[in-house]
């Protein structure tokens, strides 16, 4: 094949396993990182891991807000298309500093569509979330679904769709694709690369992993009394694996179209699963015991979410293979090789 895309936030938790993925398929990559959320030794494994095909990785340490960047890079190297990862993703820091996530999120995307339009780059895989439709009305949630931002992060998430809208439909020879995905967790099945959250996570499976560890006392687990099979909130947890396919998908989707426009799909599993459930299947998968304590309600949170996947497996040819049992044996494995993560 041998096409050559670039990849924002290559090196970070969802950027990682897809570049791998991608490299695997022969296609060239190169990455920009600026290191804030991602660590130099998972370029260190990546390339173990890519083995033969390391040559066909390139990394550069570069920030989207500075246009030279991006544009010394796209003078260098014709680029068939882009893969969108980077971005800051924490809701509650998004809500103490909403200017950090205006900045790097929102800022980095314009500049990004601004570099592709001079080079005249215009497929686009975009990394969204499912937290572009708020607290949603119904599940399963298709793409139909209305759009409402609950947060500055997410916000930042709708706003860049929605210039994404506006490019392709006043410029019609751009390809994009929303990638809007649920709960990413798991990890590489080599367990030498997954998720590392830098101080105390924010997301459940993080935490789940860390009690598990020994690293922490207690998992709080963020309400009892919803109105669900036991209580706990249900979200539609996705195997990175699975997730980092779905880009390869996409991107051959792109090349394969060039009709497609701006569409959104979902990526998620179609099956959600409780907080007290991924607890089990955690301690199932590491015979460790995750101790818990019931406590309020987290401010924000939605009741249920899960996807609805027609539009993946029609668009892209691309279902889930993986299920949570999957998810935290890998997890478990990246955490019991690397309790400290990329931390030598
Ligand atoms: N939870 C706990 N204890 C914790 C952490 C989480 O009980 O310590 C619960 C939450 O209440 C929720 C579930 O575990 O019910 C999953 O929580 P996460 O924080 O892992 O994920 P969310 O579904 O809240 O967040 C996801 C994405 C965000 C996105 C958000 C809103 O991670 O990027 O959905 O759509 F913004």
């Amino acid at each position: 094949m041998g096409k050559n895309v670039f990849v924002t936030g290559g090196l970070g938790f969802i950027g990682s396993h897809t570049v791998l993925d991608l490299v695997v398929q022969d296609y060239d990559v190169t990455i920009i990182d600026n290191l804030d959320n991602a660590f130099p030794e998972a370029w260190r494994r990546m390339k173990e891991l890519a083995g033969d095909k390391a040559h066909m990785m390139k990394f550069i340490k570069g920030d989207l807000r500075n246009f030279d960047d991006l544009d010394n890079i796209f003078s260098a190297t014709k680029f068939d298309a882009v893969i969108h990862f980077a971005g800051r993703k924490a809701v509650g820091e998004s809500v103490q500093f909403p200017m950090l996530y205006y900045t790097h999120n929102v800022v980095g995307a314009v500049n990004l569509i601004e570099v592709m339009r001079k080079h005249n780059v215009k497929n686009m895989v975009f990394s969204s979330s499912c937290t572009v439709y708020g607290n949603p009305e119904r599940v399963p949630i298709n793409e139909e679904h209305p759009l409402k931002a609950l947060s500055p992060y997410g916000r930042t998430k709708l706003i860049i769709e929605d210039i994404f809208r506006d490019v392709a439909a006043a410029e019609p020879e751009w390809r994009i694709i929303l990638l809007r995905y649920f709960n990413p967790v798991g990890a590489h099945p080599s367990g030498k690369i997954g998720e590392h959250p830098v101080g105390i996570p924010n997301n459940l499976m993080p935490y789940v992993q860390q009690v598990a560890l020994g690293q922490r006392d207690a998992l709080s687990v963020f309400g009892s009394d919803y109105p669900t099979r036991d209580g706990t909130c249900v979200r539609d947890y996705i195997h990175v694996m699975d997730l980092a396919e779905g880009h390869v998908a996409a991107l051959d989707k792109l090349f394969a179209s060039p009709d497609i426009g701006c569409t959104p799909i979902n990526l998620g599993t179609g099956t959600g699963s409780t907080v007290l459930e991924m607890v089990k299947a955690f301690e199932e998968a590491s015979g460790k015991k995750v101790a818990y304590k019931l406590v309020d309600r987290r401010a924000g949170d939605s009741v249920a979410v899960w996807a609805a996947t027609e539009t993946a497996e029609r668009e892209l040819g691309w279902k889930t293979k993986l299920d949570i049992n999957d998810m935290c044996r890998d997890q478990w494995k990246w955490a019991s090789l690397y309790p400290k993560g990329y931390e030598t």
